[in-house]
C-alpha cells in the first residue's frame, strides 16, 4: 500500500491510497488507513471495482454503520438497501429522475457545504463514497478542511466560536434552496439536533469547526444573527486555500472524516447519469 498526499499547499489534506485491494484489507492496513486519514481526512482510493457488499464490509471495519434514514426514498421506493445511501440522480429502475422530481430536488441539497448526517443525534464519522457511473463533465466533488479553518481563526473569534451549540436539520438545508415540500412524517422524522459548533478530534486532539448547511440556528441566539455567523464562517471555511476538489472516475472510492471536513457536489448535466453509492460509519463516540 502507497499513500501520498495531494499537494495542496502546507496542509496534510487529501492523499491517494494505492497499491491495495480493498477487498483484501487486512488489519495491519485498517490501521495504516485510520492513521491516514486522521492526518490528511480525505483519502482517494482509485479503480476499486466493487460491488455494494464488498463497499459495506470495508467500511464496517472501521466501526458501526449507519442506515441511510436521510434519503427521502422510503423503503418501497429505494433503489438500494438501506445500508447504502444513495448519491444519485436515478430511479427505482435506474432511469434519470426528472428535472421537477421531488427526490431529484432534494437531493440538489448536496451541492450545498455540509458534514454528512450532522442532523442526526449520532452523526457521521467516516463517508465512503464509491463511483459507479460519472457524468463526462461537472459533478466534481469539493473538500474543505475544518482544522485548518479553525487555525485561521483569530483567538477572539475562537473564542466566540468554542461554546456555541448549533440545531441542525435537513429541513434548514433544503429550506436554504427553497426546497419546503416536507411530510409531516419528514418534519418529526428530521427534527433538528444540537450539535457543538467546535469539535476536537478524539485522536489528534485537532480542533476544528463542525459546520453544515444544516445548520438552522444557534441554541439562545437570534436565528438571523446565527445564521450571519454560521454564513461568514462557512465563507472564511471554504476559502480556496482550504480546499480541493475531486474530479472523479469511475470505480473511485474517496473516503473522508466528517468530523473535520465539509463537502459539496458540483453541478452536472441533469439528463445524464450519475452514480454514486455512499457506505457511512457513524461517530461511536461524539466528540
Ligand atoms: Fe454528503
Amino acid at each position: 500500500m502507497e499513500i501520498n498526499s495531494l499537494s495542496t499547499g502546507n496542509r496534510n489534506f487529501g492523499a491517494t491510497v494505492t497499491g491495495f485491494d480493498i477487498a483484501d484489507a487486512s488489519e495491519n492496513d485498517i490501521q495504516a488507513i485510520e492513521s491516514a486519514i486522521d492526518r490528511c481526512a480525505v483519502l482517494i482510493f482509485p479503480d476499486q471495482q466493487i460491488d455494494d457488499a464488498q463497499q459495506y464490509i470495508f467500511s464496517s471495519k472501521f466501526g458501526s454503520m449507519e442506515k441511510a434514514t436521510g434519503d427521502i426514498a422510503q423503503n418501497h421506493e429505494r433503489r438500494l438497501a438501506l445500508d447504502i445511501n444513495d448519491i444519485s440522480n436515478l430511479d427505482r429502475n435506474g432511469s434519470v429522475l426528472a428535472r421537477d422530481d421531488r427526490a431529484r430536488l432534494f437531493g440538489l441539497g448536496n451541492m450545498l457545504w455540509h458534514s454528512d448526517s450532522s442532523f442526526k443525534p449520532i452523526p457521521a464519522k467516516y463517508s465512503l463514497l464509491s463511483a459507479r457511473v460519472v457524468p463526462a463533465t461537472g459533478g466534481n466533488t469539493e473538500f474543505a478542511d475544518m482544522r485548518a479553518a479553525w487555525d485561521a481563526l483569530n483567538t477572539e473569534q475562537q473564542n466566540e466560536c468554542k461554546d456555541l451549540v448549533c440545531e441542525h436539520s435537513q429541513l434548514y438545508s433544503r429550506g436554504a434552496l427553497g426546497f419546503e415540500d416536507f411530510t409531516a412524517e419528514e418534519r418529526i422524522k428530521w427534527a433538528p439536533v444540537n450539535q457543538p459548533l467546535v469539535r476536537q478530534h478524539p485522536k489528534t486532539k485537532a480542533h476544528s469547526l463542525y459546520l453544515s448547511s444544516h445548520i438552522g440556528t444557534i441554541l439562545d441566539w437570534p436565528v438571523p444573527e446565527a445564521r450571519l455567523l454560521i454564513r461568514d464562517l462557512t465563507e472564511h471555511a471554504t476559502r480556496l486555500e482550504f480546499v480541493f476538489a475531486h474530479q472523479w472516475k469511475r470505480w473511485d472510492l474517496v473516503m473522508w472524516d466528517n468530523r473535520v471536513t465539509m463537502h459539496r457536489a458540483r453541478r452536472y448535466d441533469h439528463t445524464q447519469p450519475r452514480d454514486l453509492h455512499r457506505t457511512t460509519v457513524s461517530s461511536a463516540v461524539f466528540t
